[in-house]
């Protein structure tokens, strides 16, 4: 069972001597998924085909391992994208532009937006200050044992790759709600597509695949600050979600969030991942998509991490992979004012110059809209967020606010401690736990009734302990980082910050993807007689093994 789905990534390491993932490890998350056997038995029978594929494939990646080695058979599987051992024209296509230099010239971009003069145009800026390098933990040492070559796209990458771009305003039709749709109510522009059980798209691409349909208009937009975007994630939950936050007569505010990276290698170097967070931003347009009256898209930094970096330094996918985190200040897109028609007519229809004699551009008064209903910006941020992350329904709390909520409910405080984000996608350490556990219904339901949740940084409770703040707060977070190891710790605390239980996540994912005979033997977890799903079923018990030693030291 374990071994019946896609292998996972490799877990986060800062480290850079750090060892490849032990089998296990690697196989771990795959028993996470254990809840649907059904569909597990499927995909078992369909592995069991494959396997003979599988050893076809092998052989004849041998004999090409030998022909080219390992930086060779590397750059050829990269651009053998069907993986039939034979580079057709089409996959050849990306060196033939490298070598001589031409970049096709009609784009499939323009294709799809074609141009209508009668309609109103838009200006974005784009607004860009690099990564700033001493923020990656590989910084510490120097960037010792990182070639520099791996670092080169992201070292050359200092500006917007189009400061500013002309965008018709139909080309933001797919912002429009579908009809009927409800204020706050999500729905998705590009749909997410990948699940446990399709696992995650390969590392090991550096053109993004043709955008098409809504996706067209998030690609472009993108591309402003690099050539080479990927609408869609490697890594779930990708996609970009929308929500209808203002309604006016004739206008919608659509607020929207998009997990989107880009690839910043080119062959013969290897593939470098810069995956931001997430974008974020609202447009207001007409309710027939002709006019824009505000646009803006940004990657949100207020917290002291925001992108998550992957390379690869050599030909295995899942050994040969480095990770880190950093921080960028400013990736931003936003519209030099409201759209205007390129073409003016007068009351007779006649085309007049959008200039007046004396050279003065024409200047459009635009009406004011007055909205009928409204949604607030958190609020609104908060329903794309749960829409992106089901484990969000349950309502995470700021650490030290967690804190004195507990003390004012006189409730336990479920806390997990990360490297990176658990929000968002620039750490990789929490997709496996909010993915299956921390979303799973018995789970939800149990932490919204008895705990105040919380989860915060490793950097940011360092700072909170190093800052001249309140002492308290200062207590707070030493008492959380004495318990914790790399790179997710789980924790049950008393409101005055005392831990009563804790597990770390790599144990965590290890000891559930025991099969249950493992389990029997070793006597490490009693499974309910019912049907559950072990890595659920582990953390329920983690967390009444939490109630059963907190709960007799709350205040009476
Ligand atoms: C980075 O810039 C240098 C100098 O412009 C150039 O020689 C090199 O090819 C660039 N590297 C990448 C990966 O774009
Ligand atoms: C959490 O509890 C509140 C109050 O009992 C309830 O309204 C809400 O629906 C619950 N949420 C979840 C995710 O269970
Ligand atoms: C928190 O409260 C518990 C139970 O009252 C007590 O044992 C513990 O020492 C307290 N911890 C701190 C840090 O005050």
């Amino acid at each position: 069972m374990a071994r019946a789905l896609p292998d996972e990534r490799r877990p986060h390491s800062p480290d850079p001597g750090a060892q490849p993932a032990p089998p296990r490890r690697r196989a771990r998350a795959l028993a996470l998924l254990g809840a649907l056997l059904a569909a597990i038995a499927a995909v078992a029978a369909a592995r069991a085909c494959a396997l003979l594929a599988d050893a076809q494939a092998a052989a004849r990646q041998e004999s090409a391992l030998k022909v080219l080695g390992t930086d060779g058979l590397f750059l050829f599987s990269s651009l053998d994208t069907d993986q039939d051992s034979y580079i057709s024209p089409e996959e050849f296509k990306p060196i033939a532009e490298k070598l001589t230099g031409s970049v096709p010239v009609a784009s499939y971009e323009e294709e799809e937006l074609p141009h209508d003069p009668s309609e109103e145009t838009l200006t974005i800026e784009a607004r860009f200050q690099p990564l700033l390098t001493e923020t990656m933990t590989k910084s510490k040492d120097g960037f010792l044992g990182v070639s520099r070559l791996a670092l080169s796209g992201l070292r050359n990458w200092t500006t917007a790759a189009s400061p500013n771009a002309v965008f018709a305003a139909r080309h933001f039709r797919p912002f429009l709600p579908p009809p009927g749709q409800e204020l706050g109510q999500p729905w998705w522009i590009i749909p997410g597509e990948l699940s446990v059980f399709t696992g995650y798209l390969s590392n090991n691409r550096f053109y993004p695949p043709p955008p098409k349909g809504k996706e067209v208009i998030i690609h472009r937009l993108l591309g402003m600050f690099h050539p080479r975007p990927f609408v869609k994630t490697r890594f779930a939950p990708q996609g970009t979600v929308a929500c209808l936050t203002a309604v006016s007569d004739s206008y919608y505010t659509v607020m929207f969030r998009i997990h989107a990276e880009f690839q910043l290698s080119e062959p013969p170097d290897f593939p470098f991942w810069f995956s931001p967070g997430q974008f974020t931003g609202h447009i207001i347009l007409s309710k027939d998509a002709t006019h824009i009256r505000d646009f803006r898209l940004f990657v949100p930094n207020h917290r002291s991490l925001n992108v998550d970096m992957e390379w690869l330094y050599g030909a295995s996918e899942t050994s040969n992979m480095e990770v880190d985190i950093g921080y960028i200040p400013q990736m931003e897109l936003e519209a030099v004012g409201p759209s205007v028609p390129s073409v003016i007519l007068d009351e007779d229809g006649n085309m007049i110059d959008s200039r007046l004699p004396s050279g003065e551009p024409l200047q459009f008064v635009f009406e004011e809209i007055k909205w009928h209903q409204e949604l607030s910006w958190e609020e609104a941020a908060r329903r794309l967020e749960v829409a992106m992350y089901p484990f969000k329904k349950v309502n995470y709390l700021p650490f030290t606010e967690a804190f004195d909520r507990a003390k004012a409910e006189n409730k336990l405080v479920h806390s997990i401690l990360l490297w990176g984000a658990l929000d968002d996608q620039s750490c990789g350490s929490g997709r496996t736990l909010r993915e299956t556990v921390l979303e799973s219904p018995p789970i939800l339901t149990l932490l919204n009734e008895s705990f105040i949740s919380t989860w915060s940084l490793v950097k940011e409770l360092e700072d909170l302990q190093t800052q001249q703040g309140s002492p308290l707060h200062r207590q707070l977070a030493g008492l959380h980082l004495e318990k914790y190891s790399f790179p997710v710790e789980m924790l049950i605390c008393l409101p005055n910050g005392t831990v009563v239980h804790h597990i770390n996540a790599n144990y965590f994912l290890d000891i559930t993807s025991m099969k249950p005979e493992d389990m029997e033997n070793t006597n490490v977890f009693s499974f309910s007689s019912t049907f559950e799903d072990p890595s659920t079923a582990t953390y329920m018990q983690f967390l009444r093994e939490g109630l059963r030693r907190g709960l007799p030291l709350l205040q009476p």
